[in-house]
This record gives C-alpha cells, sequence and structure tokens, in this order.
C-alpha cells in the first residue's frame, strides 16, 4: 500500500528537476510530435501533458512502483493536457539498452540518464527528433554521429535557437573530442560554449 500520493510523488520529484512542461511543449510544437520515447525517465511524466503517445522506460524499482498507478497518472493527465485526443501512456519497467517492443515515435527524450540517443536510435523514425542533454555525453555522441543532424539548442528560457551552431561542441584550444574516454566516463566534455539541450534529426 503506498503511504503517499501518486500526484504528490510527482510534484515532489517535479519540485527537483524543475518543470520541464515548456520544454517539451516547445519542442513538440515546433516538430509536430504525436509520439515519443522517454528511456530512463524515472518518473518524469510531463511529456503526456503535451504528448499524446508517450513511452516510458526505466528500470529503477521506485518509477516502477510509480507507474503501477497508472490510473491515477492517467487521470492526472487526462485532466491536465494539452492536447484533444485522449492519452497514450505505456511503461516498461526494464533496461533501454535491450530490445523494446515499440513501433518508431516522433520524439525521443534524453535527459541524465546515459548514452540514451545510441541505445534507441533504432525506435526513432527517420526525420524524428532527440531532445537530449550532454551530462552523460549523449549529445556529444549525436554530434559526432552520422545518423544525426545537429539542428538546434534550447536554453534556460526553452527558445530554440539555430544558429552558430559551429560554435558547440568545441573543445578550448579547438581540440579534438576525444569520443572513447566520453563513453568510458560517461560525462560530456568541458566546451567553450554549452546549452541545456540539444536537438537532433535523424537523418537516415
Ligand atoms: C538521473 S535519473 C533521470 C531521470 C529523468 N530522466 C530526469 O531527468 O528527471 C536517471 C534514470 O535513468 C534510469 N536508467 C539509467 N540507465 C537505465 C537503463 N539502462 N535502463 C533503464 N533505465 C535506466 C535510472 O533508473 C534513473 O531513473
Amino acid at each position: 500500500m503506498k503511504n503517499r500520493n501518486t500526484i504528490e510523488e510527482y510534484y515532489e520529484y517535479r519540485d527537483k528537476i524543475g518543470n520541464r512542461t515548456e520544454l517539451y511543449r516547445i519542442v513538440a510544437k515546433r516538430y509536430g510530435v504525436t509520439s515519443a520515447l522517454y528511456p530512463g525517465s524515472h518518473i518524469d511524466i510531463a511529456p503526456s501533458l503535451v504528448i499524446p503517445k508517450v513511452i516510458y522506460v526505466d528500470n529503477f524499482k521506485g518509477a516502477v512502483n510509480f507507474f503501477k498507478d497508472m490510473e491515477m497518472i492517467k487521470k492526472y493527465i487526462t485532466e491536465n493536457k494539452e492536447y484533444e485526443k485522449p492519452c497514450d501512456i505505456v511503461f516498461m519497467g526494464q533496461d533501454y539498452t535491450g530490445e523494446l517492443d515499440v513501433k518508431p515515435v516522433d520524439l525521443i527524450i534524453s535527459q541524465y540518464a546515459g548514452f540514451v540517443g545510441q541505445a534507441t536510435k533504432k525506435y526513432l523514425n527517420t526525420g524524428g527528433i532527440l531532445l537530449c542533454n550532454d551530462s552523460h555525453g549523449d549529445a556529444t555522441l549525436s554530434r559526432f554521429d552520422d545518423d544525426f543532424e545537429f539542428l538546434g539548442v534550447m536554453g534556460k528560457n526553452n527558445r530554440i535557437m539555430d544558429t552558430k551552431l559551429d560554435d558547440y561542441f568545441v573543445l578550448p584550444r579547438s581540440k579534438n573530442v576525444d569520443l572513447v574516454k566520453v563513453k568510458e566516463k560517461m560525462k560530456g566534455p568541458k566546451y567553450k560554449l554549452t546549452a541545456e539541450n540539444y536537438l537532433f534529426r535523424k537523418i537516415k
């Protein structure tokens, strides 16, 4: 028996990570996203407020327990969502690096959860969008991955900026980025110019 309300738990978590609804709203609107995959989501259900179909994947016990209360989650999303369609929310309590039984989506969300883009890009439609940060180096790996085109960045104000992109992913003294080290350390390098989030389009 849960001793606290599932939505209260979400609100507590949201207070900790910051409300990302605006971030997801802007990306969904700009790229016409109607379906998303969120590997390593923990309990960040904000995407479902602005995207009709979202598949959450996380193997952490706390996340598995949270999503057991799907009825409450769907009720909350239904009462607060910003689209007309009914919400379609799926949770998979598994390792996202394993095979996932999902159809290709319009958007993959990667936030502080490892190399999500690399592990799950096969579930992204060609032309689909990867929204990621570089906390663990996922944006770096995407930037140097021929399957992706670097589209833009988003700062704290959640505005999409798509100019001067060559200024990003540049190391001091123009040193080369060592992808082997990024993979080993699971940490984004200290670039001259950085952003909160990065946007890529899958082009192959
Ligand atoms: C630091 S939390 C970030 C959660 C959420 N994305 C956010 O930004 O608030 C990382 C989450 O990714 C999950 N995670 C990391 N590696 C995973 C994997 N290989 N398979 C499934 N979940 C994973 C962890 O269980 C954890 O819940």
